[in-house]
């Protein structure tokens, strides 16, 4: 394999978790719909179905929600003639590769996962899938020969596990396995949610990137404000509301609010002001992104035709690196 001549291979996973809101949005999706349409090389997504098996429990919401994120994926843009769109599962190649990483990695390396620990601390009883979670996940990454891993800080360890996977295997078999990197985004890593903590799926506290009418002017009128006068000079930081503003509006307006604000006076926006703009701006940032999630609703065929034909390229390539791999060790 020569390296340095090769296009780059972006890759990365995302776990289906139903609907998305603003921190999984400016978080990562459009990380991974912006990157194909800047950087020349081949970028892979696939939906982490197999990885969602350590924690899904129901069938029905599954399939459900592997469904909804490809639409989510295609409905804010990801243009599969630029990147294949996959599931994990259409690839089960990556077990193979997931058997020899685990022959040949310490034992050391999961026992050291944090989100492992993290989650055991936490009270869940761990199974044996989500033990060997960070080597299914090196699979996947190596499979694909990835360079650059574009992911969120909370993954990098993740990606470190693949590399010190690779290189044992490596160390033992010759040049098998590319080494990946992390392509970390800093723009965005802490969204806020509508009480002023990151915002999660699990903490209540979400705005809904498909949301729109009344549901979504509900959601806006719980962003946490005080009962400050619109009048009282206030520091922007400390206004929730223009956090989530900033994210949507352009610099020269976001800019002008943050002054009316910081001023005060009768020329000052109240909360209520602020949370009207921002309901506009949602409805009409996202309004395309809706119409064509709408259409692919409707259309479940070719949701399905977008994900045989990823599932084709990529499992091409897992094929071959399985082949090398097996080679490489002496299966057949
Ligand atoms: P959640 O915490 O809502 O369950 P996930 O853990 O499924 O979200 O995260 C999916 C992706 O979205 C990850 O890449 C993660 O880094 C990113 N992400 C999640 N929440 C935020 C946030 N509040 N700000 C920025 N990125 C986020
Ligand atoms: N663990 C990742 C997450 O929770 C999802 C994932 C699975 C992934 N396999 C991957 C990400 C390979 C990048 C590369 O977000």
């Amino acid at each position: 394999m020569n390296q340095a001549q090769a296009p780059k291979t972006y890759l990365s996973g995302v776990q289906p978790s139903g609907l998305q809101h603003l921190g999984n949005y400016f978080g990562a999706i459009r990380q991974h719909v912006e990157l194909p349409l800047r950087d020349p090389g081949e970028h892979f997504y696939f939906i982490a179905d197999y990885h969602a098996l350590t924690s899904s429990r129901d069938p029905a919401q599954l399939r459900e929600q592997v469904r909804e994120t490809a639409i989510t994926y295609l409905a804010l843009g990801l243009d599969p003639t630029r990147a294949t769109l996959f599931r994990q599962s259409d690839v089960p190649e990556v077990h193979e590769i997931t058997w020899l990483l685990a022959c040949t990695g310490g034992l050391g390396l999961l026992e050291r996962a944090v989100s492992f620990k993290e989650k055991v601390e936490r009270g869940l009883k761990p199974n044996i899938g989500l033990f060997l979670y960070p080597a299914l996940m090196a699979a996947d990454i190596l499979a694909y020969d990835s360079a650059l891993v574009p992911v969120g800080a909370d993954q990098v360890q993740h990606i470190e596990i693949a590399q010190d996977l690779a290189a044992s295997f490596n160390a033992i078999y010759g040049d098998v396995f590319r080494r990946p990197e992390a392509l970390l985004s800093k723009e965005h890593s802490k969204v806020l949610g509508l009480d002023g903590q990151k915002m999660s799926k699990s903490y209540g506290n979400s705005l809904w990137i498909f949301e729109s009418g009344k549901p979504l002017a509900k959601a806006i009128a719980r962003i946490a404000t005080d009962s400050r006068s619109p009048e009282e000079p206030k520091d922007p930081a400390g206004v929730l509301l223009l956090d989530f503003l900033r994210l949507l509006i352009d610099p020269a307006e976001f800019e002008t609010w943050c002054a009316r604000v910081r001023q005060g006076g009768a020329g000052a926006p109240g909360y209520g002001h602020l949370k009207q703009r921002l309901v506009e701006a949602m409805e009409q940032r996202f309004a395309p992104a809706r119409e064509r999630r709408d259409a692919l609703l409707r259309d479940p065929a070719e949701v399905d035709r977008i994900l045989a034909q990823g599932a084709n390229k990529a499992r091409a390539r897992a094929v071959a690196t399985r082949d090398r791999a097996f080679a490489a060790c002496g299966l057949r």
